[in-house]
């Protein structure tokens, strides 16, 4: 899979795990910063991943902050943007099989790094269930547009 990821710095440590364990798996990993723990806005960093996922086309984004909230927040502000907050396995592979969320955020304060590779690896291990909830997504869609 291309997978983009991006971080604050209260992600970066976590990020760099993510990374490397996905890497080692042989998927391609587009990295959109920060590149170290200086402190950064988490909303700058959400739109420059989500705009680039949305052009660029890669299979999802990874968002990862203090606790994963805010950086979900403002990825959800984006048009087109699904963004799942994570804290469990189970939500993990839901959030793909009905809300076919393209991007998952993470809380790097308030996970291990074990739990939140289980995380990452359930989403990727689950599939969009389409039927309906491809017209639950469609209507989120829609709310979008009738907010405008
Ligand atoms: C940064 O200190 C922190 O506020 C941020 O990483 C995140 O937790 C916000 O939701």
């Amino acid at each position: 899979m291309k997978i983009i990821i991006g971080c604050d710095h209260g992600g970066y440590d976590l990020k760099l795990e993510i990374i490397s364990r996905l890497e080692k798996e042989g998927h391609s990993v587009v990295d959109v910063g920060c590149p170290d723990r200086n402190p950064v806005d988490y909303p700058d960093v959400a739109a420059d991943l989500c705009h680039r996922l949305l052009d660029e086309k890669e299979d999802f984004g990874i968002l990862i902050c203090g606790t994963g909230i805010g950086i979900s927040i403002a990825a959800n502000k984006i048009d087109g943007i699904r963004a799942a907050h994570l804290s469990d396995a189970y939500s993990a592979s839901m959030a793909k099989a009905h809300n076919n969320a393209n991007v998952i955020t993470l809380g790097a304060r308030t996970l291990g790094v074990e739990l939140a590779w289980t995380i990452v690896k359930a989403y990727m291990d689950s599939s969009f269930l389409g039927g309906v909830h491809q017209t639950r997504v469609e209507k989120i869609a829609a709310l979008e547009k009738e907010d405008k």
